[in-house]
């Protein structure tokens, strides 16, 4: 497995879970929303997402299932129905089980382990760029999802010529987006830059902000604290410099 991946995305999620444990379940969404951000942004995707009551939702690449425990918890009035996690990172796909109880399987969106057509709605938040081949990954939501169901997707893309200065990570440009969705059976109903959404609540960013201090309290001697601080670092750069901009989009499979 890809080491770096795993400092990111595994290590520092089973950290998070044991920072949530000390400071308090109030903490755990904030916490577990990493790389999806704000509410705003959720709240835009899951509008798209047309859910009713009985869909069955998909969170692919779901991390530690921040935005599933959102999803759950703001839409519970609008949809109930069952949802499954999928998620590669081990260590992440059992603290989100522990954090909020619901079902995730460790997997690659690459192979998911549920039978052709058997999904109703679906999200990939933070994940695509961070993928090589999108079409893959694309196919194989295709090959899930039910003619007609909805994907919300969040994808950093580049819009800067210094945008793939991140080893991690290979950010499409606008263009390259739309043709890999296109070309993988994807129609795009809407999108937004992020930017043009409500910034975080300041509760919920107190609380994701706590939750990183214990870490780093706990890790910062630690190399892959270093690792995954750098990340972040020139993450936060590219994202400041525009280099690189979030975008949401809604998707139809076709
Ligand atoms: C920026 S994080 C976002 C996590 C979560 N979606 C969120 O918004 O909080 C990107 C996630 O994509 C996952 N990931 C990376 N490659 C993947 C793949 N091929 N299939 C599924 N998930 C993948 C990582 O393990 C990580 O949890």
């Amino acid at each position: 497995m890809d080491e770096l991946l795993e400092t990111e995305f595994d290590t520092v999620a089973a950290w998070t879970e044991a920072a949530v444990a000390e400071l308090g379940q109030d903490h755990a969404i904030p916490a577990a929303c990493r790389g999806s951000g704000r509410p705003s942004d959720l709240a835009w995707l899951a509008d798209g997402l047309e859910l009713t009551d009985g869909d069955r939702f998909l969170d692919a690449g779901s991390g530690l299932g921040g935005p599933t425990a959102w999803l759950v918890t703001e839409f519970g009035w609008r949809w109930q129905g069952p949802v499954l996690l999928a998620e590669p990172m081990k260590l992440a796909a059992a603290a989100s089980v522990r954090l909020f109880g619901h079902p995730a399987v460790a997997a690659w969106t690459e192979n998911l382990p549920l039978p052709d057509e058997s999904v109703d709605a679906a999200w990939a938040l933070g994940v695509l760029d961070t993928l090589d081949d999108k079409r893959e990954v694309l196919t194989e939501l295709h090959r899930v999802l039910r003619p007609g169901a909805r994907l919300g997707l969040l994808v950093l893309v580049a819009r800067g010529e210094h945008a793939n200065d991140l080893e991690s990570n290979s950010f499409p440009t606008d263009v390259e987006l739309h043709r890999d969705l296109t070309a993988c059976g994807f129609r795009v109903v809407d999108r937004i830059d992020t930017a043009a959404l409500a910034d975080a609540p300041p509760e919920w960013t107190t609380r994701a902000d706590a939750v990183e201090e214990v870490v780093a309290r706990d890790h910062r001697s630690e190399e892959a604290w270093r690792q995954a601080e750098q990340q972040t670092e020139t993450l936060t750069r590219l994202l400041d410099e525009r280099e690189v901009v979030s975008v949401l989009l809604r998707t139809a499979r076709v």
